[in-house]
């Protein structure tokens, strides 16, 4: 049977913009995230605390929680890929953080400079620092259902990764198909596999639409039992180390389907319409959520 609610955890400030090629104002970032929250938007990526170097749209994260008027409810996170990441974050506000590892050795090679293991291993400092300040760290996993480099990756492969970042301390466990490839049978698939070793309700989809089928996929994961996607505003992102990865599956539409099968996120489709329009104009696109475009064309 189908949930009763669903917690959307919204990555379109983070995951959409950071691979924008032109540059977005801590301003408009802001606005972006108090838009989200008028929405009732319960978990927003604010930003990431990763090298400028490698990744200069996600510079200003600072100020950008600084200045966010935080709703009463939602969670304002930020990605932080090691302690100095992590302390960053914090100094920043943020109200909990996200570690990120790969599913195959080219993904985390290209995304992050270092092995999967090496990965592993640097996280570890951040989860003892997060645990002593009483911050709650989230787990993402790349590259789950294909990988750029390395192409198909097994699903136990995907369970040793995922299984390594739970036994570490992160609550919660973000499978990402970044490159959009996955299929629901697929997708089914790794669910099942993995949640042999980490319970349902510790696993979150997060889903690109690369090849049209993140909604899909989505559905998938619902009959599955999994309560937690993520989703980008307007269909935002991709990822600049993953050639082709379009859009994260649009917000709009993933609640368009929710609110269809009366499953419950607290969302208003209409404000976060607004939302995705009001950023989709700034950055001078016609927005990747098909629920936005059908909406404002009739
Ligand atoms: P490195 O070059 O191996 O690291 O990069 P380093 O420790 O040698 O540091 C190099 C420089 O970066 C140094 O500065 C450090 O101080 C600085 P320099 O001495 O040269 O002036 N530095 C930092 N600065 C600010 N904040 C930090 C930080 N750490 C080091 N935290 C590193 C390794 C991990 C830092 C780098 O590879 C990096 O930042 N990668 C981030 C890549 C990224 O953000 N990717 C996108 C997010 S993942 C994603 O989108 C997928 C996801 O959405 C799921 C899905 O879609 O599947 C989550
Ligand atoms: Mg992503």
């Amino acid at each position: 049977s189908l949930p009763a609610s669903v917690k959307l955890v919204e990555v379109g400030a983070r995951d959409g913009l950071q691979n924008e090629a032109q540059p977005v104002s801590s301003a408009d970032k802001i606005r972006l995230i108090d838009d989200l929250s008028i929405a009732g938007v319960g978990y927003v990526e604010v930003g990431s605390f990763v090298s400028p170097k490698w990744v200069p749209q996600m510079a200003g994260s600072q100020d950008v929680f600084a200045g966010i008027q935080r709703r009463a409810g939602t969670t304002y996170a930020a990605l932080t890929p090691n302690l100095k990441g992590f302390e960053l974050a914090l100094q920043a506000g943020a109200d909990e953080v996200a570690v990120f590892a790969a599913a195959s050795e080219g993904f985390s090679q290209r995304n992050i400079n270092c092995s999967i293991r090496e990965s592993i291993q640097r996280f570890e400092p951040v989860m003892s620092a997060a645990a002593e300040a009483g911050v709650r760290v989230r787990g993402y996993v790349s590259c789950v259902l294909g990988c750029p480099y390395d192409g198909e990756i097994a699903a136990s492969q995907v369970a040793g990764v995922a299984r390594e970042l739970h036994a570490m301390g992160c609550y919660e466990i973000s499978l990402g198909d970044t490159i959009g490839t996955g299929t629901p049978g697929a997708t089914r698939n790794l669910f099942e596999t993995v949640a042999q070793h980490i319970p349902r309700d510790q696993l979150a989809g997060h889903f690109h639409d690369t090849y049209g089928q993140a909604l899909a996929n989505i559905y998938a994961g619902l009959l599955e039992g999994i309560q937690v996607f993520d989703s980008s505003v307007a269909g935002l992102g991709g990822c600049p180390y993953a050639k082709g990865a379009t859009g994260n599956v649009a917000t709009e539409d993933v609640l368009y389907l929710l609110n269809g099968l009366g499953i419950h996120t607290g969302i208003d489709l209409d404000a976060l319409i607004h939302a995705g329009n009001r950023i989709s104009t700034l950055l001078n696109r016609p927005s990747g959520s098909r629920v936005a475009r059908a909406r404002s064309s009739q």
